[in-house]
């Protein structure tokens, strides 16, 4: 994020603490089935090669992880939200070697070049985004990748009908699941809000090249709804 204060760490474990039984299917719902093609996308950029150490930030439940292909790569996931990786854990029951970890973004609780890859879906509107690229850039082995896309506001003809969905119909949505769960009720006000209020998109190309990315590339998705980044932690980097 972009406001220089932690306020929306706190407000994002509020967001995901209630949320986090039913995750799954109100990502499905809300990214209108588009989450899965944005993931898909994400993975065929990344280029995972067999044996890779990668973390998954603001894993969640770990959704991200069930499209590697299991075995090929030792996943870790670290969410700052203790009951979306408890529900992460209780998906995993069954014996995966992938691990779930509760830890901020911001302060990274791994130790320096650990990752080949650091992989992320929906975090940087939650984070101080030069925080984020400095414990990122920390963890990665030289010549290491980050990649990453959020929601942003496409613009053009697509701004209108975007508008219309996320302060329009997510908070109406909002207002009815009131009526079952203050705790629903509360992301689906808030979301609307971080996704008008969030500048990530135009901070993190800056950030990323000033702690030493390279080939810091980006692709606009579904007309802007969300926007992936990618770069490389150059080889030489400490
Ligand atoms: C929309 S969910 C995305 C989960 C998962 N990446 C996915 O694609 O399904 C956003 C996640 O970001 C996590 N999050 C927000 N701020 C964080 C921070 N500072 N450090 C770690 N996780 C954070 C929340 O707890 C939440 O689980």
């Amino acid at each position: 994020m972009n406001r220089g204060d932690g306020g929306l760490q706190s407000t994002a474990q509020h967001l995901f603490h209630g949320l986090a039984p039913s995750y799954d299917s109100v990502l499905e719902y809300v990214t209108l089935y588009q989450d899965r093609y944005w993931k898909k996308f994400l993975l065929e950029e990344a280029d995972l090669k067999r044996g890779f150490k990668i973390l998954d930030l603001a894993c969640g439940t770990g959704v991200l992880q069930d499209y590697i292909a299991e075995g090929d790569c030792e996943v870790v996931g670290l969410d700052v939200t203790e009951r979306m990786i408890r529900i992460g854990k209780e998906k995993r029951r069954r014996g995966e070697a992938n691990s779930l970890v509760v830890g901020d973004a911001e302060s990274i609780p791994f130790g320096d070049k650990s990752f080949d890859v650091v992989l992320s879906c929906y975090l940087p509107k939650y984070c101080r985004t030069d925080r984020m690229a400095d414990e990122i850039q920390r963890v990665l082995k030289p010549g290491g990748r980050l990649l990453l896309y959020d929601f942003t506001r496409p613009r053009g003809f697509l701004a209108p009908f975007h508008a219309f969905y996320v302060y329009g119909v997510l908070k109406l949505l909002g207002v009815i699941a009131g009526r079952t769960s203050r705790e629903l009720e509360f992301t689906f006000k808030k979301l609307p809000e971080i996704i008008r209020e969030s500048t990530w998109d135009q901070t993190l190309p800056e950030v990323m090249l000033s702690r030493g990315f390279r080939r810091v590339g980006k692709r606009v998705l579904s007309g802007g709804v969300v926007t992936a980044f990618w770069g490389t932690k150059s080889p030489t980097s400490p």
